[in-house]
Formats: structure tokens, sequence, C-alpha cells
């Protein structure tokens, strides 16, 4: 889930696990979160100052580029510095223009604390709702405004959700969200449907994502489960600490993350009564 980086040159560097201890971020400081306001936007209706807050939130918050990141991309993407987007590059690349997208926020009172952008397109008549971009202000992590962002995009319409993402916490809170948890999540769906939704995709960094692990090829022995090659170099301390921490908690089921790699997840929702719009469907599981 990235910008794209349209420059990427292919190199290959030997898989570096990262080395690290499980540890959840802290709450360090209480935080009145009294007043939380979800709002969901059809593209269509996103204004330019709504891109712009979603840019200064994105290029303040979302993460620093790892140590390939510059040889691969080129010198702005200097190991340690902010992964930046302007709001022209959100328009482009998160509302193309032909597409059918969302984008939904939610302001803590009344600062912009989170936001996600989803496009919809249509595989084998089946809606995909795919999450492009996830990221919640810094102060307002672990408090469930991801998953509240994710529950807010849903349709009843919606067949099939998917996201790719480093961070273990986006691939949790997408699986609860959409489905009943990531131990539910089935690794066959996502082997037989990622290649056909994925390459029918309008969004272009989901179309080229380059599949990965033992998902789609047995013989992979690098720990990778479920994953794509994005070439998103983005630096992976802070996934790899939540992916630790999340390994002691449940079972894991999407494999190792490795630099330029993010976990994919692909979920297909189970209908009992598609004449009954009452009752929220539920992913697969
Ligand atoms: C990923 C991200 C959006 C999660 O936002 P959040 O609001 O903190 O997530 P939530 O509070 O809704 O938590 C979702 C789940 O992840 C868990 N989680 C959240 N942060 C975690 C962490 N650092 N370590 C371990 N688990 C974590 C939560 O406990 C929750 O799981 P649970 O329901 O089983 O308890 C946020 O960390 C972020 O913006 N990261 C930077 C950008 C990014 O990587 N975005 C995703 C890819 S596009």
């Amino acid at each position: 889930m990235r910008p794209s980086t349209a420059s990427a040159k292919s190199v290959a560097f030997s898989p570096q696990p990262y080395n690290i201890e499980p540890r959840r971020r802290t709450q360090s400081r209480p935080l009145n979160m009294e007043k939380q306001v979800f709002e969901k936007y059809d593209g269509s209706q996103v204004t330019e100052s709504m891109l712009q807050e979603a840019s200064e939130l994105f290029s303040d918050h979302y993460g620093v580029w790892g140590e390939h990141a510059a040889k691969v991309l080129g010198e702005f993407a200097k190991a340690g510095s902010q992964v930046r987007i302007s709001k022209r590059r959100l328009r482009a690349e998160y509302l193309p223009d032909g597409s059918t997208c969302s984008y939904v926020r939610v302001t803590v009172n009344g600062s912009l604390a989170g936001n996600a952008f989803a496009c919809r397109w249509v595989c084998n008549k089946r809606t995909i709702c795919w999450v492009t971009q996830l990221v919640v202000h810094q102060d307002y992590r672990e408090r469930g405004l991801a998953m509240g962002l994710l529950n807010q995009l849903q349709n009843y319409d919606d067949d099939i959700y998917g996201l790719m993402s480093s961070h273990p916490a986006a691939c949790l809170a997408a699986a609860k969200a959409f489905g009943n948890s990531i131990n539910t999540v089935r690794l066959d769906f996502i082997k037989e449907h990622a290649e056909e939704i994925m390459r029918a995709s309008p969004i272009q960094y989901v179309k080229d994502a380059k599949l990965c692990g033992s998902v789609f090829d047995p013989e992979d022995a690098n720990g990778l489960v479920s994953s794509v090659d994005t070439g998103f170099w983005i630096d992976h301390t802070e996934p790899s600490e939540a992916l630790a921490w999340a390994r002691d908690m449940v079972d894991w089921p999407l494999g190792e993350l490795h630099d330029g790699h993010e976990f994919l997840l692909i979920l297909g929702v189970r209908r009992r009564f598609r004449s009954r719009p009452t009752s929220r469907p539920k992913a697969v599981s």
C-alpha cells in the first residue's frame, strides 16, 4: 500500500530478517478520544482541501524509507526520511479517473486522526473492494481507529475485500473488520483468486504487484506465505515489532515480511441471505 515508485529498478537483496523483539507501542499518554467523527465520501466528492490534509497526514505519519530504498528508487528515498505524497499524486493514484473509489476519514476532537482510500472494481461478476491506503496519526494508534475506518468502508454489495500492507496491524484490522479474525483467513481462497482479481485492478500498483510466497509457489523457502513484491522499500522496523508481537498473540498466517514486500490479504464475503440486506455480511471463514 504505497505511493507508486515508478522509477523502481529491479534489485535483488537477500532477505534480511529483522532481529526484533516483540513490541507493542504503549499508549504513552492519555488522549481525549471523546469526539470521534467518521465521514465517508465517494471519490468524486473528495475536495482539494481534503486531499491536502490527507497528504499531510500521510507525509508526517506513514513511515520512513528503509536502508535500500535510495539505491533502488533514487536519492529522494534517503534512509530514515519520511515517505511523502502530494495531493496531486493522491488524486492520480488513489482516485484515478473512471474508477469507483471511496475515501473515509476520522477526526478526533476536530483534528484529522486517520484516513483510508479504497477502490472497487468487478472481476468475474464479483465486486472487489480493495483498501489502497490506510494511515492513522501516530498519536492516535492502537485505539481502534483503523478498524473503525475499515468498518466504514464496507458496502453491502461487496463480495471480496483485499489489501496489501507491510503493517501487521493493518492486516489484523482488515481481517476483523471484513471477516472474523486473522486466524480464519483462508489461504486457499487467496491462492485461487489473487491473480485474476489483482490483474483486473484499475490501481496500477495493485495490478503490477508480484505475487510471492508459499501460497503461490510451494517451492518458496524464504518464509514468505502470502506476500507481494511491490518494490516499496519502506523501513520495516515498526511493522517487524508488530509482527513479532502479533505472532506471540495469534497464529499468524501470512508468513514473514521481507524488505520491498508487503503482506497480501484477500477475504471473500459469505452471504447466506443475499436478498436480506439487514444482516451484515462477514468474510468466509
Ligand atoms: C497500520 C495502522 C493503520 C494501524 O492503525 P491503528 O489505528 O493503530 O490500528 P487499530 O487500533 O485499529 O488496531 C488494529 C489491530 O492491530 C493491533 N495493533 C495495532 N497496532 C499494533 C502494533 N503496533 N503492534 C501490534 N499490534 C497492533 C491492534 O491491537 C488491533 O488488533 P486487535 O483488534 O486484535 O486488538 C497504523 O499503525 C499506521 O498508520 N501505520 C503506518 C502506515 C501503515 O503501515 N499503514 C498500513 C499499510 S497501508
